[in-house]
């Protein structure tokens, strides 16, 4: 294989403002001054991946102009495969992003030149697809183009889905996922709210039965759920003091991505995954954010504490 990585999906640029609260219906607050980070679900898998040391290449769609640029610059800092990234038939994708003292955040995407990443494009990509040992992907593209790529897997690569923003799947999808990976929130709406009674192991499990060869339901600071047919198993989460948590998601979910194809087990993939998101929360934006491999071993020899 050529990439550890491929990554199809979305970027977007960044405009953030921290807040003291957020505002309510016909309401205005005050914030702080305006930042503007290469973002977007996919592009920052690609740049947490390529950080970590991964051989990663990007499949996205951005816009011919200076987001799209902030976009490309910083793949190509990190070390990513920018010859995927296609260029033009919209404004790149922005995501007009909160962030609250205690580091969360809400986001509402306009999806731009996102929305025209097609079937078509996938296909003309087969060269990337061949040559990629794991293919990741988000729903913040057209939900008949993450299908496409899912159709497209060479036997032998691993389909790595992380359903966000999430909406129900068709079973297709479901069934051609090594790995599914979730949030409370991605789980409610995929099983659909009214089963969702029961612990998250429950969920993890009827997940599990919809198709997918593995899940991980991610928990916040509760750590991770993951389950196999084998069973379901804990990970700890590590405790660090969040200041933004933006992507700090996404850079699990391709740490993880990456290490499965190395070979590692599903639960230490997500132990590692864990760790490199727990760095990510504890500095501002998403790309800027992410760990070098050096900085997850420095986390895992002590800075921060493992419950
Ligand atoms: O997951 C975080 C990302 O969601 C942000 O970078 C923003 O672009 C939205 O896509
Ligand atoms: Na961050």
């Amino acid at each position: 294989y050529d990439y550890d990585l491929l990554v199809v999906g979305s970027a977007n640029a960044d405009l953030v403002i921290d807040v003291e609260r957020r505002p309510g219906a016909g309401e205005t607050v005050l914030g702080g001054d305006l930042a503007v980070h290469p973002g977007g679900k996919g592009a920052n898998q690609a740049v947490a991946a390529a950080r970590l040391g991964a051989r990663t290449a990007l499949l996205a769609r951005v816009g011919d102009d200076a987001h799209g640029r902030l976009l490309l610059d910083s793949q190509r800092a990190a070390g990513v495969d920018t010859a995927g990234v296609l260029v033009g038939g919209a404004p790149t994708g922005v995501a007009l992003i909160t962030v609250d003292p205690s580091g969360d955040n809400s986001i509402v995407v306009s999806p731009g030149a996102n929305g025209r990443l097609t079937p078509a494009d996938v296909q003309n990509a087969d060269r990337l697809l061949r040559s990629s040992r794991v293919v990741s992907a988000q729903l913040e593209i057209p939900l008949e183009t993450v299908v496409a790529v899912a159709a497209s897997l060479e036997p032998g690569s691993l389909f790595v889905l992380n359903p966000s923003p999430p909406r129900p799947l068709p079973a297709v999808l479901l069934a051609a996922c090594d790995t599914l990976i979730v949030n409370e929130h991605e789980a409610k709406v995929i099983l659909g709210e009214e089963r969702l009674g029961g612990a998250p192991e429950d969920w993890a499990r009827t997940l599990l039965a919809r198709g997918p060869k593995s899940v991980v339901v991610t928990l916040g600071s509760e750590g991770a759920l993951v389950a196999t047919a084998e069973g379901v198993a804990r990970i700890a989460s590590v405790m660090v003091d969040a200041v933004d948590t933006t992507g700090a998601g996404d850079s699990f979910t391709a740490a993880l991505a990456w290490k499965l194809g190395t070979g590692s087990s599903l639960a230490e993939a997500a132990a590692y995954a864990a760790r490199v998101g727990a760095v990510a929360v504890t500095r501002r934006g998403a790309q800027e954010s992410f760990p070098t491999a050096d900085e997850v071993e420095a986390l895992a020899s002590g800075d921060g504490e493992v419950r």
